[in-house]
């Protein structure tokens, strides 16, 4: 029983981890759905991860919103919202 518990609590607290990191993508403070990041990711015309940091650093009119993200974080975004 007490292994049953213990098994328990770490599939809910790995289960919490991988929520958390989800939402944590710093992109999604400022991109709510009435700024969409699918949809800018798309207009960029990034094709990879490389692409898309490349374009919010150097190329974007908008680069000076971005100064405080990180490469990791553009990455991820990409990851999860670029490939369509
Ligand atoms: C401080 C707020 C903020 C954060 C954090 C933020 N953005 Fe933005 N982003 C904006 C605003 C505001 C725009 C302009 C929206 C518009 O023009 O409608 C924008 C535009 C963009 C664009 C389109 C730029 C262009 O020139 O066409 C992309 C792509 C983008 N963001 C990606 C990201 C990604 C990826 C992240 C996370 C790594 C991120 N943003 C984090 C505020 C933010």
């Amino acid at each position: 029983m007490k292994k049953l518990a213990l098994t328990l609590a770490m599939i809910l607290g790995l289960g919490g981890v991988t929520f958390v990191q989800a939402q944590d993508l710093s992109c999604l403070k400022c991109h709510t759905s009435a700024n969409p990041l699918p949809d800018k990711i798309k207009k960029s015309g990034a094709k990879s991860a490389a692409e898309l940091v490349e374009f919010l650093r150097k190329k974007s009119p908008k680069q000076a919103l971005h100064k405080t993200v990180t490469d990791e974080d553009i990455k991820k975004a990409f990851e999860q919202f670029g490939k369509k």
